[in-house]
């Protein structure tokens, strides 16, 4: 697709999006972030319309850290789901109200690559569940690498 993502290319499919953000944000309250205080909350929607959430999980040693995207995901994957539609994002310091829209790091990008398509797949980034922006995977990582440059 050539032209941006908006809001209304969401709304005309099936994806329901304020379950998906309210489902982020209560995984949110989840998060397990004593080093950086900085809360996540991420709900993927699976091909079949189920929903998985996660919250970041910090780690003493720092590098096992996983971001809440990431979280998710595993959820699903490890319970045999392994298409996914779309992913609501939030996340803001700790005690504070959701004033930036969180985007998914490089890696939560390119681990969403390997399971979604690019141009169909919606990153929902909410402040709230009235207020958020739409992106396709493709604008976010583009000209990505994927399962079919290994077959
Ligand atoms: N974090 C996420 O959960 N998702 C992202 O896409 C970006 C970063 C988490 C990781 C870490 O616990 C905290 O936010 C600060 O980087």
């Amino acid at each position: 697709m050539d032209t941006k993502t908006e809001k209304q290319d969401i709304q005309e499919t099936d994806i329901p999006v304020t379950e998906l953000i309210r489902s982020a944000m209560r995984a949110r309250n989840k998060a397990y972030a004593p080093y950086s205080n900085y809360m996540v909350g991420a709900a993927v929607l699976t091909n079949e319309l189920r929903i998985y959430t996660g919250c970041n999980i910090e780690n003493a040693s720092y590098t096992p850290t996983i971001c809440a995207e990431r979280t998710a995901i595993s959820k699903a994957v490890s319970e045999g789901w392994k298409r996914f539609k779309a992913i609501a994002v939030v996340g803001a310091p700790r005690g504070e109200t959701i004033t930036q829209y969180a985007f998914p790091c490089g890696v939560c990008r390119q681990v969403i690559r390997e399971f979604a398509d690019p141009e169909s797949f919606f990153v929902i980034v909410a402040k709230s569940e009235n207020d958020y922006e739409v992106f396709s995977l493709e604008e976010l990582l583009p000209e990505s690498f994927g399962p079919e440059n290994l077959k």
